[in-house]
């Protein structure tokens, strides 16, 4: 692990994707990079991988590494949404408010149909309103085929077990095929304490995009197939979508690596661990409020413009959602001294208000 010190510019809580990359990532990639190996995936790493996920998921599984989740997502979601289909996400799902309507691309014409929900998850009363709405059998609409589900949720809560395990028995019964976006997976496995299968293969996902760049990953995100049924076209949606790499080897070894000695599970609980503090020490100030309970790496913090204005003056690095509105993500390399900072800075302009 790098040792950790503050960034030299300040607190950064802009993302995790502007934090470092493991060192056990960087020395995996060092390490593979020595003789000859097989092209597109023929590589002993990329075999081992397909083993290693077999034992870690508990069951069968098809990894298919991809570089980013954006891509994860839409051919994730292309591979179980037939191109008249309909895919029912969450009103903030990031592959419905930030991905280009990648997934209506990918899949050749499936149509994003919003569903609400308390703090990005999504409702299943308000999914079962929302699949009876699309007109199953009606000629002119757009055919209930699948659902996304964010976990950790894009304002940083995290589905329990059995709520992950109600909404697909809810899909499922509408025979909706049912897609993960992971990005954040290593955070909500280090907050629930469980195997990676109890919120998967076990609960009913069909597939998930395995999120590993913004936790110490390097270039590298994968598609991780639980039910080949479901997605029986995915290798060509892969390949046809350009994520097949001819040096494969070296992105199974990233994650390979990352999987290995939980390092995984050791960045989440790390990230997870400074936004905990920030909740702590959120609690001993009077007049910031939250959005979202944080439950995983992401904080969404409300407070009066003003005070927004006073932690931009004062060098704290952060997305401003809104004027009265900041979101602050734990990088697995944020230390301590930045939580404090911020906490101390939101004291001092929250009294002077
Ligand atoms: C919930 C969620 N899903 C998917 C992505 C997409 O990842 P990438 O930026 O690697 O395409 C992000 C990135 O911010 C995200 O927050």
């Amino acid at each position: 692990m790098n040792e950790m010190r503050p960034p030299q510019h300040g607190p950064d809580f802009r993302s995790d994707n502007v934090g470092a990359v493991a060192p056990e990532i960087i020395e995996a990639l060092a390490r593979a990079n020595r003789d000859t190996a097989t092209g597109y995936g023929g590589d002993t790493w990329s075999l081992e991988l397909q083993k290693r996920f077999g034992e870690l998921f508990e069951a069968k599984v098809k990894v298919y590494p991809v570089a980013t989740g954006t891509a994860a997502n839409a051919l994730a979601m292309a591979a179980i949404t037939p191109s008249h289909g309909a895919m029912f996400c969450q009103e903030r799902a990031h592959i419905l408010t930030s991905e280009v309507n990648a997934v209506g691309f990918f899949s050749g014409g499936g149509m994003l149909v919003p569903v609400a929900g308390p703090h990005g998850k999504v409702d299943p009363a308000a999914l079962e309103e929302a699949i009876a709405a699309q007109g199953k059998g009606l000629m002119h609409r757009s055919q209930p085929a699948s659902l996304n589900i964010v976990q950790a949720t894009d304002l940083g809560a995290v589905y329990a077990v059995d709520e992950i395990r109600a909404l697909a028995a809810t899909a499922k019964r509408h025979g909706l095929k049912i897609h993960m976006d992971g990005a954040r997976f290593a955070n909500a496995i280090a907050r629930l304490g469980c195997k990676p299968a109890d919120i998967t293969s076990r609960a009913g996902v069909d597939v998930l995009s395995f999120g590993m760049t913004k936790n110490g990953g390097l270039l590298c995100d994968a598609i991780v197939v639980f039910d080949e049924a479901a997605a029986p076209a995915i290798q060509w949606h892969v390949r046809r979508a350009g994520h097949v790499w001819s040096k494969a080897r070296f992105a199974a070894a990233q994650l390979l690596a990352y999987v290995e000695d939980d390092l995984w599970l050791r960045n989440a609980g790390r990230a997870n661990a400074m936004a905990a503090r920030f909740d702590a020490g959120l609690k001993t100030i009077p007049g910031a409020s939250l959005w979202a309970p944080i439950e995983a790496n992401e904080i969404f913090l409300k407070a009066p413009a003003h005070v927004i204005d006073g932690l931009e003056r004062d060098g704290v690095r952060f997305f401003r959602r809104a004027a009265d509105m900041a979101r602050f993500v734990c990088r697995f390399d944020a230390t301590e001294a930045e939580v404090d900072a911020v906490l101390a800075s939101l004291r001092r302009n929250l009294s002077n208000g």
